[in-house]
């Protein structure tokens, strides 16, 4: 048996790593059960750590416990295991290697452009050089570099790393990161460090509104090359006020949601000298894979009804713009990035376009965007975000990519007197390199459509953060991230991006234990910060860490996650109670009423259920004190979990008195008359019904679903619950019509629409990229493949066919290894087969009722009934 898939902190071989003690990983191959392991580190060939033979199954989470690691500091390690027949295995390596730290790793100068920046000016790219004479006999070359900007760096004129728009995005007062590349093969002779440093999310505009300046208005770099040599000897160049600076370059302008203007016939002269700046945070290591540019895509070239060209790159994607032609001395090409054509087959970005003032705004103006209001505004209005890309030729060929900005686009409308053949263009998806895990297929090719068009919003979500959306607001919405946690774990290996963001999650919490409703902070956004408490987006806060610990086994994230848990719950029980007294008087739980505080509802339920959102009589009492039941319920189970006696008590008493309160509200004759499936499905999905009432509630939900033809009538909070409690209620059959049916509202209409990505609204309306209503994928895996893990190197596969759907496959690469799910329905009746990874076990249940338990390796199971 062989250790496969070694993993530090769930990342590959991590370079920059910033965790001291990191936990090591990895899967199993050859065997059935993992008996031993020995893991043996060394550091510069000297032996740091041994293991011996441990007497375990375990293959996650175990924590290097050698000697004292410092930054830099690189270690091999290699991982032996021992088979169910007590065979000793051969040895697989793999390494980490910390980063800097300390903060006095840092001997680099944080380094500005040299100028001050005004108030409603903004500045073409920085460009920064330093000279590097590197010699001979170079051992090892690191490049630690970071930037209040996104910085793109060089050497000898090569791209330095795959990190795009580094160092990501954080609250830059709170968190910087920092990334660390080896270039030890990139130096020879005399070479320099070029290093680009545009506005990014640090100055450039950011959220719904597009607010510019949010962090700080000059950016800064700050970058420290190391070499060192066989001799033992190092050399340390870094960023200072003797670094040659000019932004003569060819990027003129660099906006991330806005676009870029650039010349391409200018290069930087370098001519004047780097400001020392004022510093910025000590940098941190992200422990996170960065973003990078994957699947690119060339177009077909339509002409719309009036005569405009527009390249259709036939997937809708985030991420940047390229093309490659011949071209004459200023030629001009200008092309505007959006995700669909109008009604009348024009392009268009209505769909996600706001406006703001061009000038800077502040908190009157904020507030007049928030309320819809931006006429109201004093001085000339524009439109947010731009999407566009200016290019100035040159004479001969003109190549250009996007570097300092990101898009949300399908199409591009082409403005040029120029000659254009589609084959010279191309899309690039960016998103965060995280590792697919999750494979699903089956017969109905509509089904198969709409898994590749979620897997689509989620690149075109996860970047650094999880989005909202890559065009509008490009936000970290917590309840959308709440609501795809888990079918982003399906998709992809999500920890190490999910650590990052519980970091930031965790920067952003207040005394009062709430949470922001986006995070990282973008702005002064007042709609950010009053609905950060929403039920639904402020429980992310407990929801993600539980759901992290349950789907990683990771109970080191669960603890550090606590406070951030903990105080949350805090602030909803603070909170906790009616807003009004006298309307909740008979109710003998009133206090454990949730409803204070802004809420968002279900929100985006079909335009027919709607509440309509400036509407201040509405109550969102029903769904706020069933967050608080929830909420509460996951809360005591974790304190109980981490031995927090005293706060398991209180949550608990919550958990109770919310239900009951939540009866009271909505049910106290232990019915629900409405066709507004959200209704139906919350309570049932939220734990808020027992017995009868819960046997009526589903009753009642089938009806409306029945009543509204199985089409989808849920919003963002229900919809992942929708299937999920049809399937429990026995109602399958129900589920699968609502699945697979083509009739607008639902999943599969967007995909006939001709959807490439998952939309906002369920009338297509708004973003085309929103992934939240996606996470109905959660159930292909979990019911009709019927893959679930249940504990530490233990699954569940249960599949449950039904509908059209004739034959499922579905593959999950888990923490413990990759587990697959296959069956069809036969002549016989219905077949399985089953892939359980080694050193794990998997409990069977078949459409019949009957049961086994397996151990590693493929099993094949049929039965006369189908379903
Ligand atoms: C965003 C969402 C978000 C919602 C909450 C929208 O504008 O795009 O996905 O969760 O606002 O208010």
């Amino acid at each position: 048996m062989r250790a496969t898939r070694l993993r530090t902190e769930y990342l590959d071989r991590p370079l920059g790593l910033g965790i001291r003690m990191p936990r090591l990983s990895w899967n199993a191959e050859g065997g059935i059960a993992q008996t031993a392991y020995r893991i043996v580190a060394t550091r510069d060939g000297a032996e740091v750590w041994d293991t011996g033979r441990v007497e375990s199954p375990r293959m996650t989470h175990v924590r290097y416990e050698g000697e004292p690691l410092g930054s830099r500091d690189r270690v091999e390690w290699t991982v032996t295991l021992w088979d169910e027949r007590g065979t000793e295995g051969e040895a697989v390596a793999s390494w980490f290697e910390l980063g800097l730290l300390e903060a006095h790793d840092w001997q680099a100068h944080w380094v500005t452009g040299d100028y001050t920046p005004k108030k409603n000016v903004r500045y073409p790219v920085d460009h920064f050089r330093i000279p590097v004479d590197a010699g001979d006999g170079i051992r090892r070359a690191r490049l630690y570099i970071t930037a209040l900007g996104l910085y793109e760096a060089r050497i000898g004129g090569v791209r330095v790393g795959e990190a795009r728009l580094a160092p990501g995005s954080t609250d830059y007062a709170k968190r910087l990161q920092y990334q660390a590349y080896d270039v030890t093969g990139m130096l020879g002779g005399h070479d320099a460090l070029e290093i680009a440093l545009a506005d990014g999310w640090y100055r450039g505009s950011i959220g719904c509104f597009g607010q510019t300046n949010v962090f700080g208005r000059q950016t800064k770099l700050l970058a420290q090359l190391e070499i060192d040599y066989a001799d033992g000897g190092r050399q340390v160049i870094v960023t200072d006020d003797t670094t040659a600076w000019s932004n003569d370059g060819p990027v003129r302008f660099a906006d991330l949601k806005d676009g870029e203007v650039v010349d391409v016939r200018l290069t930087p002269s370098y001519r004047g000298r780097a400001r020392l700046a004022f510093p910025g945070p000590v940098p941190v290591a992200s422990d996170n894979v960065v973003p990078v540019a994957r699947e690119e895509f060339t177009p077909t070239l339509l002409t719309t009804p009036s005569g405009a060209r527009v390249l259709d790159f036939e997937q809708n994607i985030a991420g940047f713009v390229g093309f490659r032609m011949s071209t004459r001395d200023g030629q001009r090409i200008r092309l505007r990035l959006g995700e669909t054509l109008d009604p009348a087959g024009e392009f268009t970005q209505a769909n996600f376009q706001k406006s703001k003032p061009v000038k800077e705004f502040g908190r009157v103006s904020e507030f007049l965007l928030m309320i819809d209001k931006p006429d109201l505004i004093r001085g000339e209005l524009q439109a947010t975000p731009l999407q566009q890309v200016d290019v100035t030729c040159r004479e001969g060929i003109t190549d250009y990519t996007t570097e300092f900005a990101v898009f949300g686009f399908r199409y591009a409308l082409v403005e040029t007197d120029a000659e254009i053949d589609p084959a010279d263009f191309r899309a690039i998806a960016v998103y965060s390199d995280l590792e697919q895990t999750g494979e699903f297929t089956c017969s109905n090719p509509l089904i198969d459509r709409l898994v590749e068009n979620t897997r689509w919003s989620m690149k075109g979500n996860f970047l650094d953060v999880p989005t909202d959306c890559p065009t509008r607001e490009r936000l970290g919405w917590t309840g959308d991230a709440q609501i795809f946690f888990d079918t982003a774990a399906s998709f992809m290996d999500v920890a190490a991006f999910f650590r990052k963001w519980l970091r930031d999650v965790q920067d952003a919490q207040v005394a009062s234990g709430r949470i922001p409703a986006v995070v990282p902070l973008n702005g002064v956004d007042m709609m950010y910060t009053s609905t950060g408490a929403a039920v639904g987006w402020g429980d992310a806060a407990v929801l993600i860490p539980y759901r992290f610990w349950k789907r990683y086994g990771d109970e080191e994230l669960l603890r550090d996650s606590y406070p951030l848990m903990r105080d949350y719950g805090r602030y909803m029980i603070d909170h906790a109670g009616p807003k009004n007294r006298r309307a909740h008087a008979g109710n003998p739980d009133a206090r454990y009423l949730y409803e204070k505080g802004m809420h968002l509802g279900e929100w985006l339920e079909p335009e027919e259920f709607r509440d309509d959102p400036r509407d201040r009589s509405v109550s969102y009492a029903e769904e706020a004190t069933a967050y608080l039941h929830y909420t509460m319920r996951h809360l005591a189970e974790v304190a109980s979990a981490l031995g927090e006696a005293e706060d398991e008590a209180l949550f608990a008493e919550y958990a109770a008195g919310a239900k009951r309160a939540y009866r009271h509200l909505v049910l106290p004759d232990g019915e629900i008359d409405t066709d507004r499936q959200a209704k139906l499905v919350r309570p049932l999905a939220l734990g808020l019904v027992d017995g009868d009432d819960r046997l009526r509630v589903e009753e009642r939900l089938v009806q409306a679903v029945e009543a509204y033809r199985h089409r989808v009538g849920t919003g963002f909070l229900s919809t992942p619950f929708l299937l999920p409690v049809l399937t429990e209620a026995g109602r399958t059959d129900v589920a699968y019509r609502m699945l697979e049916n083509t009739e607008s509202p639902s999943w599969l209409a967007e995909v006939v629409a001709g959807a490439t990505t998952v939309w906002e609204h369920w009338e297509g309306t708004e973003s085309l990229n929103h992934y939240s209503p996606g996470a109905v994928c959660q159930w292909l895996f979990d019911t009709v493949a019927g893959i679930r893990v249940t504990g530490e190197r233990r699954f569940a596969i249960a599949p449950v066919p039904g509908g059209s759907v004739t034959h499922a496959s579905a593959s999950y690469l888990s923490p413990y290894g990759s587990v697959a799910s296959r069956w069809e329905l036969t002549d016989a009746g219905f077949a399985l087969t089953v892939e359980v990874p080694a050193n794990t076990t998997a409990f069977v249940t078949l459409p019949d009722g009957a049961e086994h338990e397996v151990a590693a390796g493929r099993h094949a199971f049929a039965t006369e009934v189908a379903r």
